[in-house]
């Protein structure tokens, strides 16, 4: 029953068979990217030290506060269409991160892949306070500034520039609530496995202060006009899906897979909705929650999307455990203790820890969406703790201080299976996909 390993390297990433040899080089062919968790075996990203995945897990998720009152204080912004106005809490870090290259010779990166944000930025060289892998604007023949009076500065900035002419586009962006940096915006092409998209308009960060911003900055998948999509015009006509392999995973083995080309053809879908106040959010039509055979009640009125109200579910990136409202939380924690023979412990987030040796199997979770239901994978929603046989139920309420109005379906829910993003089509589609 114990899946911990005590002695965790985790993540890591395998590519493909033909650079068996270097299972960190990247994928060459067509437009599948490598998508490995930040801590992963080829990341350079150095994991902090903890002596199992299930702290590893409590650590990451203590970051997920920060972003959820980003994804929260999104509603607020009703006056810009833009979700990147200045002033707000910007999210935390990402989990997963790509490897991209920037630039001509192109120079590796690896950036978080965040599809709550749009605007992509990387640390440049000459930075304050940034590590030390930055973007070197000055090797690259295909680097250009953006000015002032551009349509993107103003997206960037949320308000016009008080500048002139050809004046630098600066702005700056608050990061993970304790964290904020300021950029220029730019442009270079950026390059996705063999995908090469010219003039790709970024951040080249200047600066930095706190201790949140991902080290080799980000990519953002939202939907919004600045988001990587967005730029790619009809390359990828809106559709792209991804992979997270495990927390625990070795190899470079997730994938982001962008077109409609080579797309799994057995998905089932559920509608994609959209917040006009949160454009760049991918919602879904949350309509329950079964524990067991249960259908937990709830109050429909809890869980149903209304961008008036500011109540809805989103599928998140850079969540890692699956928030549920209040209502519908204790719905689901009430059901789960009937199935279970207690005591039951707290633990971090989490409140329904129990004894995992129990003969008695804890029950599935399943999420039903409109047109899909969806049974969680047990290690998708029961963390064993390294130590004894201790389980936790990995679902949390809305952190405290947060207008807890979302249900945020988070990372750790979703690794091994493939994600499929059909905007075009309004559609998401799910299905299970190992990818560890
Ligand atoms: C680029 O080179 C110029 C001239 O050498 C230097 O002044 C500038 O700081 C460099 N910029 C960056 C971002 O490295
Ligand atoms: C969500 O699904 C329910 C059940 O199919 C449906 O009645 C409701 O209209 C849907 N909501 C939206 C916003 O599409």
């Amino acid at each position: 029953m114990d899946f911990i390993t005590t002695k965790l390297l985790f993540f890591a990433l395998l590519i493909s068979s033909a650079n068996a040899l270097d299972p960190c080089a990247s994928h060459r062919h067509n437009s599948d990217l490598s998508v490995i968790p930040i801590y992963g075996k080829c990341s350079p990203f150095k994991p902090p030290k903890h002596d199992s995945w299930f702290n590893i897990v409590i650590d990451m998720a203590s970051k997920d506060p920060a972003r959820f009152k980003y994804l929260s204080t999104l509603v607020a912004q009703k006056k810009t269409k833009v979700p990147i106005a200045s002033g707000q809490h910007v999210l935390n870090i990402g989990n997963y991160v790509v490897r991209v290259e920037l630039g001509t010779p192109g120079q590796v990166m690896f950036m978080v892949l965040d599809i709550s944000n749009d605007v992509a930025w990387v640390p440049c060289s000459g930075c304050t306070g940034c590590s030390s892998t930055t973007f070197s604007p000055n090797t690259s023949t295909s680097y250009g500034s953006l000015g002032c009076s551009l349509p993107q500065c103003k997206q960037v900035r949320g308000l016009s520039c008080p500048a002139r002419g050809t004046a630098a586009c600066s702005f700056s962006k608050p990061y993970g609530g304790d964290s904020s940096f300021s950029a220029n915006l730019v442009h270079d092409s950026l390059r996705l496995a063999n995908d090469v998209i010219p003039n790709f308009a970024f951040g080249c960060i200047k600066s930095i202060s706190g201790g949140s911003i991902p080290p080799q900055g980000l990519l953002g998948l939202g939907r919004g006009p600045m988001s990587l999509l967005s730029q790619s015009g009809a390359r990828y006509s809106g559709v792209f899906s991804y992979c997270l392999p495990s927390f625990k995973s070795y190899y470079f083995s997730g994938s982001l897979k962008l077109g409609s080309l080579g797309q799994p053809k057995k998905i089932q879908y559920t509608p994609l909705l959209k917040d006009p106040h949160r454009p760049s959010l991918y919602y879904v039509n949350l309509t329950g929650v079964s524990v067991g055979r249960v259908r937990v009640p709830i109050n429909p009125d809890f869980i149903a999307f209304n961008p008036n109200m500011g109540t809805g579910t989103v599928i998140d990136s850079g969540t890692v455990v699956t928030r549920f409202t209040q209502p519908l939380y204790e719905a689901i924690r009430d059901e789960f203790v009937k199935h279970v023979k207690g005591p039951f412990l707290t633990i971090g987030i989490f409140e329904t820890c129990f004894d995992a040796t129990a003969e008695i199997q804890p029950p599935s979770i399943t999420l039903h969406f409109e047109g899909l239901s969806w049974t969680l994978p047990m290690e998708n929603i029961y963390l064993h703790t390294s130590v004894g046989s201790t389980a936790c139920l990995a679902i949390a309420p809305p952190p405290n201080n947060v207008n807890g109005a979302l249900n945020t379906i988070a990372n750790l829910q979703q690794q091994n299976h493939r994600i499929l993003f059909d905007v075009p089509n309004s559609r998401v589609g799910i299905t299970r996909e190992v990818c560890n």
